[in-house]
Formats: C-alpha cells, sequence, structure tokens
C-alpha cells in the first residue's frame, strides 16, 4: 500500500465515522466512505476504474441496508464520478434492485450524477489491458492469451472497494465499488452488483463486502454464505475463515471479506497475501494495514 493509498483510507473511515457520530444512518455512512475512495483515483473504483479491453470503463457497484433488506446496485455503468451514489438512488428513488448499461447511464444523467470522462486515447494506449493486447499477435492468439490470464487468476487483481458500518440505531449496511478486474471482455460484470454474492446486510444477521476474483465469489453467493454462518452463531471471524476455505477449495478462488455482525464484532480476512483495510470506532487512530489474519 502507498503512503497515498493509506492517506486515502484514513480519509475514508474519518469521513464515515463522522456519519455515525452525528447519529446518521449506517447506509449513509457506508455511502460516504466509498465515495471518498471512488474519487482519490488511488484504488480501482470510479475516477481510479479499470479499463475492458475495448477500453471503455464500465464500473459496477451495490449498496444494501440491513434496516428493511433494501438494496440497489448498477453494473457496466460509464462516465459517472460516483457509482456508489448511483447505486444509492436505485435503492431509494426506484422499485427495482439493479440497472445495467446504458440506462443505468441515463439514469446517473438523469440525477445529474458528478460525471467523469470517457478515458482518453492516451490513458487507453498507457492501459495494461492495451500493453496486452499489442503483445499478442492476431485475434486467435489474443483471445487464448486472455483465457490463459482468466484462468490463472491473473485477472483477479484486488483493488475493488467496499464498506460495512453498524450505526446507533444498530442497523448495519455494506456497499462496494469497482470497475472489475484485469482483461475483462467487454460486458464483463463481477461480483460487486450482485446482491448476495459482493456485498449482503441484514440486521438479524450481519453486513459482508467483498473483494477478489468475482468468478470464483459469484459461484458461491459468498457474502450471503457468510451471513447464513452468522445466523448460525458462527462469529465474523469463524464465519469469514470457513467461507474463503470453501472458496479456496471449490473454485480455486482468491477474495478478502470485511464481516461486521450487529453486536459490532467484526473481521477483515482476505485469501491474498495483502488486503489494504482499515476500522474505527471513534476512539483513537484509526488502524489501516495491508495484510490482517
Ligand atoms: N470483485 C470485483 C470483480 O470481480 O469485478
Amino acid at each position: 500500500m502507498t503512503a497515498a493509498q493509506r492517506a486515502g483510507l484514513r480519509e475514508a473511515l474519518v469521513a464515515g465515522y463522522r456519519l455515525l457520530h452525528q447519529g446518521r444512518p449506517a447506509v449513509e455512512a457506508v455511502e460516504a466512505t466509498i465515495r471518498v475512495l471512488e474519487a482519490s483515483g488511488l484504488f480501482n473504483a470510479g475516477v481510479g476504474a479499470r479499463l475492458q479491453l475495448d477500453g471503455a470503463r464500465r464500473m459496477d457497484a451495490a449498496l444494501m441496508d440491513g434496516h428493511g433488506l433494501r438494496a440497489g446496485a448498477v453494473a457496466a455503468i460509464q462516465q459517472v464520478r460516483h457509482p456508489i451514489t448511483a447505486a444509492r438512488l436505485v435503492m431509494d428513488e426506484t422499485a427495482h434492485v439493479l440497472l445495467v448499461g446504458e440506462p443505468a447511464t441515463r439514469f446517473a444523467r438523469h440525477f445529474r450524477l458528478e460525471r467523469q470522462r470517457s478515458p482518453t486515447r492516451a490513458q487507453w494506449k498507457a492501459s495494461r489491458a492495451a500493453a496486452e493486447i499489442r503483445q499478442a499477435r492476431g485475434s486467435f492468439q489474443r483471445t487464448l492469451r486472455l483465457y490463459d490470464a482468466m484462468r490463472s487468476g491473473r485477472a483477479g487483481k484486488l483493488g475493488t472497494v467496499g464498506a460495512v458500518a453498524l450505526d446507533r440505531e444498530g442497523s448495519v449496511a455494506a456497499g462496494a465499488s469497482t470497475g472489475g478486474i484485469a482483461l475483462m471482455l467487454p460486458g464483463r460484470v463481477g461480483d460487486t452488483p450482485l446482491i448476495g454474492s459482493g456485498i449482503y446486510a441484514d440486521d438479524e444477521t450481519g453486513a459482508v463486502s467483498m473483494t477478489g476474483w468475482g468468478e470464483s465469489i459469484m459461484r458461491m453467493a459468498v457474502a450471503k454464505e457468510i451471513c447464513n454462518r452468522l445466523a448460525a452463531g458462527v462469529t465474523p471471524s469463524t464465519a469469514a475463515r470457513l467461507v474463503l476455505e470453501k472458496l479456496i477449495r471449490r473454485t480455486d478462488g482468491a477474495a478478502g471479506a470485511l464481516v461486521l455482525s450487529p453486536n459490532g464484532r467484526f473481521a477483515i480476512r482476505h485469501t491474498t497475501p495483502r488486503m489494504a483495510a482499515g476500522y474505527w470506532g471513534g476512539r483513537g487512530e484509526p488502524v489501516i494495514a495491508d495484510r490482517f489474519a
């Protein structure tokens, strides 16, 4: 983790906690936290989101309020600075849960969400996806390289941002925002906007936000699986450990989880060597690290 990323995480934790301290709902704190990370350009979300193989930046985000099981999400949205706020608007302003593609982008425009420009030709040329394509010769070879990379898990680099929070009323919320994985086919959607896979929140069990290789997380509906274990009385740490072990065993996947129960117990666990993350309850300094148990 760079010093700038550490500072970005700190700013995000402070922004979220400030709202909780003022008595605002957990879902607002989660949105505010993720907005700081999206705006920073230092993570794979919002301004820093990766490009797909056609040079487009398509982003996914989701937000869930454990009070009433309300949820909103967007997938493959373009040209917005804060996909998490688009997800919030889907939750608050529509009777739906998930909007995708160009209609999701138009929805964000309708609500006058802050825009970000499409990647320039220079940005595309400098991207890793473009470098991979340049190295390959011919479309068949390119396709093989792409799938080799995906199969070997190189496409599953971390960088998705997420947050979970517990408010004074005892409600939990979870959110996540991402630019996806490296070497994505145009139109690929990962776990992040899928409720139950990338995030889940239920005041009766807890809140979970995932990062990692979406194709493995989706196949196990990991966020809901962790919540199911919390419902069975398992602690956040054990629930995360058991489900991540299963993820490796059954899907050869890679992921990190933020898990918070309504009684305030929480865990940060990852199967990857590192996961930049932090937590703060308002006392002392926020704890930020790139390796957790
Ligand atoms: N976890 C983010 C993604 O796979 O898109």
